[in-house]
C-alpha cells in the first residue's frame, strides 16, 4: 500500500489553523457519567459457532484470563452471553445463575481481582414459571405485572404498574451484590427486527427505562448496552441515550457457521453500513451523541483458519470499531491469539487513537463529493478536536456482496483520495499526520491518497504543529 504525498507549498509560513466545515460528531459522556466505552471480550461468538467445547466457568475464565494477560490488561470486560442464568428465577422471581456452569460471585472476585469487569446477558420480562411468586419487598405476584407470555417461556411486562419497577429493581439489586459491571440487554424493540419465530412485543423500549433506573437505585455502577439494531427514529434513539450507555447499531455480525470461520465479510460489510447510517442519523438529531454505538464483537485476534479473515480485514475492522467510538469487543478465541492479533490488539498508538475517536466517533465523507451514502471507497473523518486534531480513515471494502449499501464491485487495487474540502476541513499551516499503524510521518497534505486493495485501509492521525 503505497501513500502518495502532496506536500502543501504554504508549509510553515502561516500559523497553524484547522476549521471544521462540517458538524462534528461528539460523544460527550453517556447517561452513566461515562465517557470511554468498555471493551472486552463477549462469549456469543464462540457459543453461537459451537467452538467454545462448553459455555462454562472453567472455559469462559480461559479465555477471559488469556485477555488479561496477552493482552496487558487493556481489555477489561469478561461478558457472558445467553446461557448463564437458570430458567425460572428465586422465590422472588430473580434471575439466578445456572450453578451447574457458574458460581457467579467467585468468578466476579477473580474476574475483578485481574481488574476486569464482569458482563452478564439477559431478556425483557420474568420467566412465566415465576407467575404465583411474590416481588421482593411487595405483595405483588408477578403475574400481576405480566400481559401475556412470549417468545422466551417470559412474560411482556404492564409497564405501568406500580410494582414492575419493584421486579427490575430486585434484578438489579441482585446483580449488584453479586458484583456485575455490565449488562447487555437483548431483544429490546423496537428493534431486534429479524428475530424468527421468536414472538416479540412491538414496543419494549420501556424495559430499558426500567432497567436503567433500577441500575441507579443499585447504586453500582454498570453498564448498560441495549440490544440489537435498535430502531434509529428520534422517539427512540433519544429513549436509548437516555437510559442506556450503547446501543447495537446491527445483527450478530459473527458467522452461525459450524466452529469456523467465524466471522464473514459480507456481514463486517453490513456491520461498517449500519454505522454509517447511526452516524449520519446521530449527526443530524444531535450536538452531542452521548450513546455508543455498539458493533458487536470484533473476530481479529485469530489467524485466518479460525477467523476467516485475512490481515488487511483484520486491520480494517479494527481500525472500523476503533473509528466507531472505539467500544472494541471481541468475539475471537484469545486461547489460539496470534501474533499479528496480539500485536493488532496492543498496538499503542492504535489504542491512542480509540481514546480519540472515543470522544469523536468517525463520520463518512466521501471521496471526492464530502456526501455520506455508502460507497466501496470509503473516507471518515473523527474530529476535529478543539485543538485541531484529528483522525482519517480511508478504505476499499471490495465487491459489495449484497449487504454494503455501495452496489459497486470494483475489483483490486484502487486509489482512494479525499481532499480536505472532502473531509469537511480547512487546513492552513504546519500540520503533521502519520499512518497510526507504522508511525510513519506522512507530513502536511493538501488530503489524502492511497492505493488500497480490496479490503484495505489506512488510518490517518493529525495533529497541528511538528
Ligand atoms: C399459579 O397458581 C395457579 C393457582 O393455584 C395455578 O393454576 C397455576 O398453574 C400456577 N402457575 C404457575 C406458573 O405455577
Ligand atoms: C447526508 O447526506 C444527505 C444527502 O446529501 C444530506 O441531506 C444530509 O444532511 C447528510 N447528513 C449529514 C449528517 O451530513
Amino acid at each position: 500500500m503505497m501513500a502518495i504525498l502532496s506536500l502543501a507549498t504554504a508549509l510553515g509560513l502561516f500559523m497553524s489553523t484547522v476549521s471544521a466545515h462540517l458538524k462534528v460528531l461528539k460523544m460527550g459522556t453517556t447517561v452513566d457519567g461515562t465517557t470511554l466505552p468498555v471493551r472486552g471480550w463477549n462469549s456469543w461468538g464462540l457459543q453461537a459457532a459451537g467452538y467454545i467445547e462448553a459455555f462454562d466457568e472453567v472455559h469462559v475464565r480461559a479465555q477471559c484470563d488469556q485477555m488479561y494477560s496477552t493482552l496487558q490488561g487493556k481489555y477489561s470486560l469478561c461478558g457472558l452471553d445467553s446461557g448463564w442464568s437458570r430458567d425460572g428465577g428465586d422465590e422472588n422471581g430473580i434471575i439466578q445463575y445456572d450453578e451447574k456452569k457458574f458460581d457467579l460471585p467467585n468468578f466476579a472476585n477473580h474476574i475483578h481481582s485481574k481488574g476486569g469487569l464482569l458482563g452478564v446477558y439477559v431478556v425483557p420480562g420474568p420467566f412465566v414459571s415465576d407467575y404465583n411468586k411474590t416481588i421482593k419487598g411487595t405483595d405483588t405476584k408477578i403475574r400481576d405485572i405480566c400481559n401475556h407470555e412470549y417468545g422466551f417461556v417470559r412474560c411482556a411486562l404492564n409497564y405501568d404498574h406500580p410494582d414492575t419497577q419493584n421486579w427490575f429493581n430486585s434484578n438489579a439489586a441482585q446483580f449488584a451484590a453479586w458484583g456485575v459491571d455490565y449488562i447487555k440487554l437483548d431483544f429490546i424493540t423496537p428493534g431486534s427486527p429479524e428475530h424468527g419465530d421468536v414472538d416479540l412485543v412491538a414496543d419494549s423500549s420501556r424495559e430499558v427505562i426500567g432497567w436503567h433506573k433500577a441500575i441507579q437505585k443499585s447504586g453500582r455502577k454498570i453498564t448498560l448496552q441495549v440490544s440489537w439494531k435498535l430502531d434509529r427514529s428520534k422517539k427512540y434513539f433519544d429513549i436509548w441515550r437516555a437510559n442506556a450507555d450503547s446501543m447495537r447499531v446491527d445483527q450478530d455480525v459473527n458467522n452461525y457457521a459450524n466452529k469456523t470461520p467465524l466471522v464473514k465479510w459480507t456481514d463486517v460489510q453490513r456491520d461498517i453500513n449500519n454505522y454509517r447510517d447511526w452516524a449520519v442519523t446521530a449527526l443530524s438529531f444531535y450536538d452531542v451523541a452521548r450513546i455508543h454505538p455498539n458493533m458487536d464483537m470484533m473476530f481479529v485476534a485469530n489467524g485466518p483458519e479460525i477467523s476467516g479473515l485475512n490481515e488487511d480485514q483484520r486491520k480494517t475492522i479494527f481500525y472500523h470499531w476503533i473509528g466507531a467510538s472505539a467500544e472494541l469487543n471481541l468475539g475471537s478465541d484469545l486461547t489460539k491469539m496470534d501474533a499479528f492479533g496480539i500485536a493488532l490488539l496492543t498496538h499503542p498508538g492504535l489504542l491512542s487513537a480509540a481514546s480519540f475517536t472515543g470522544r469523536y466517533p468517525m463520520q463518512p465523507r466521501n471521496p471526492s463529493s464530502g456526501g455520506n451514502a455508502s460507497k466501496q471507497l470509503q473516507a471518515w473523518i473523527s474530529g476535529p478536536a478543539p485543538s485541531g486534531e484529528l483522525i482519517v480513515v480511508l478504505a476499499n471494502y471490495g465487491r459489495d456482496e449484497g449487504t454494503g449499501g455501495y452496489g459497486t464491485d470494483f475489483t483490486g487495487t484502487q486509489t482512494v483520495t479525499a481532499g480536505w474540502r472532502d473531509l469537511g476541513v480547512k487546513v492552513e499551516g504546519r500540520y503533521r499526520c502519520i499512518d497510526v499503524y507504522s508511525g510513519e510521518n506522512v507530513g502536511l497534505r493538501s488530503g489524502f491518497s492511497a492505493r488500497l486493495a480490496s479490503y484495505q485501509s489506512v488510518m490517518y492521525r493529525c495533529s497541528k504543529g511538528r
